[in-house]
């Protein structure tokens, strides 16, 4: 879980790659979700792709991100059999000891004759519609599954029930209208963003207490598109992303184990105190982009290790309570709201007591309140000003 979300940025350590391959006779890369030996020379291109990204200036890690891939040159390596061990390769495919590459190749099935014994199967921008019961059949050792950028719309019941291995299954950029039934109890990282789901079932992640990460997001959701307590058997879970969708509350019921909550870009109206009960562990909740008028006096007490809030781009008409007394919170955006006053125990402690963390940002630029109204004092617990961007608002 630690190297999952914490690592740093993978692209910054590859530079070695090309420069060093000539004389690595075996050079084995632990990264950031699969360990990959290479006992050949050989140029690695389109592998990297689905790795992890820094979200710009938050410093905080976030998970993996999808990219597209550049178009790479056809396959060079002959098909038919050519793994080390002597194993077949499916036609045009790149077998490279237990991995199967088979992405950008028009596919529009899973191709057949799989090495058994494989651990990452790549088959992302593809033209695959369906999943058909045996595609995966005896595919005991494989933990990364990578069906991005397809066109599928149907799983069969059975399809993963070979896998029960499987950490990462990424199913992005397909047309899936439903979380797929019986995904292996296995499963560490869920991928699924960008599909035609509109509705998370409670049934639908039914005992798959391994999950740590879930992206849900850019699926039409509707507003009573989570179930309550859909996510309540996800007892490790550390992250979860519902972003872009028309869900007009948080989901009920989230674990406890939850460090990071994104949920920008919906039609949240509220967040209620209740909603964020028990989130002892969360560090970052991401609101920004809803239709939030109201926080309730005491949703933030309920989130005592919380970093960083992003509320900005809502409807908040005033500054959110529970500011001063809250040990942890370092970073809160509130830019593009309608708060018309800001006061002077808003942000910090009363009197000269600090806060045991120092804020490291607050925006408040465009809201009405004009900032020459905003009394200095109210930052007497932030040391540095260059943390506070107040901005104008209908400068003349
Ligand atoms: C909260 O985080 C701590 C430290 O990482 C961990 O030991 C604890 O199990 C977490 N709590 C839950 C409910 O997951
Ligand atoms: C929330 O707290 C503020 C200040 O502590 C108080 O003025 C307000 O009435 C409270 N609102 C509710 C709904 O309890």
């Amino acid at each position: 879980m630690a190297d999952l979300l914490f690592s740093p940025t993978p692209r910054q350590s590859f530079g070695w790659l090309t420069a060093s391959i000539s004389n690595m006779k075996s050079a084995c890369l632990s990264l950031l979700l699969v360990s990959v030996c290479w006992a050949l020379p050989f140029r690695q291109s389109g592998f990297m792709d689905f790795m992890m990204e820094e979200e710009p200036g938050s410093g905080f890690p976030t998970p993996p991100v999808h990219k597209t891939p550049v178009q790479r040159p056809p396959p060079v390596l002959p098909e038919g059999p050519d793994g080390p061990d002597g194993s077949f390769c499916p036609f045009r495919c790149q077998c490279h000891l237990r991995v199967v590459q088979c992405s950008d190749l028009g596919l529009k099935n899973i191709p057949e004759k799989i090495p058994l014994d494989i651990t990452l199967l790549d088959l992302q921008n593809n033209k695959i519609s369906e999943i058909r019961e045996n595609d995966f059949k005896g595919l005991k050792g494989l933990q990364t599954l990578i069906l991005v950028n397809n066109k599928i719309t149907i799983i069969h019941a059975k399809a993963f029930s070979s896998l029960i291995n499987l950490e990462r299954l990424y199913l992005s950029k397909n047309l899936l209208k439903d979380v797929p039934a019986n995904i292996p109890k296995s499963l560490q990282e869920l991928r699924i963003h960008e599909n035609q789901i509109n509705k998370i079932k409670k049934s639908s992640f039914a005992g798959m207490a391994n999950v740590i990460v879930m992206e849900l997001g850019s699926n039409p959701l509707s507003s009573s598109g989570v179930d309550n307590g859909a996510f309540a058997d996800l007892k490790r879970v550390s992250y979860i992303r519902i972003a872009d969708t028309s869900i007009t509350s948080i989901p009920k019921g989230l674990p406890s184990s939850l460090f990071e909550l994104h949920l920008d870009g919906n039609k949240i109206t509220k967040v209620t105190a209740d909603s964020l009960k028990g989130l002892k562990n969360l560090s970052k909740l991401g609101l920004s982009h809803n239709e939030i008028s109201v926080m309730e006096n005491g949703s933030l007490a309920n989130v005592p290790h919380l970093r960083e809030l992003h509320l900005d781009n809502n409807m908040l008409t005033s500054i959110p309570s529970g500011l001063p007394e809250h040990k942890y919170i370092q970073v809160i955006y509130l830019h593009t709201n309608k708060i018309a006053a800001v006061g002077t125990e808003d942000f910090c402690p009363p009197g000269y007591n600090t806060k045991k963390a120092m804020y490291s940002g607050i925006s408040l630029f465009s809201n009405p309140v004009p900032y020459w109204e905003v009394q200095p004092i109210t930052f007497r617990c932030v040391f540095d000003r260059s943390a506070i961007q107040l901005g104008n608002y209908r400068k003349k």
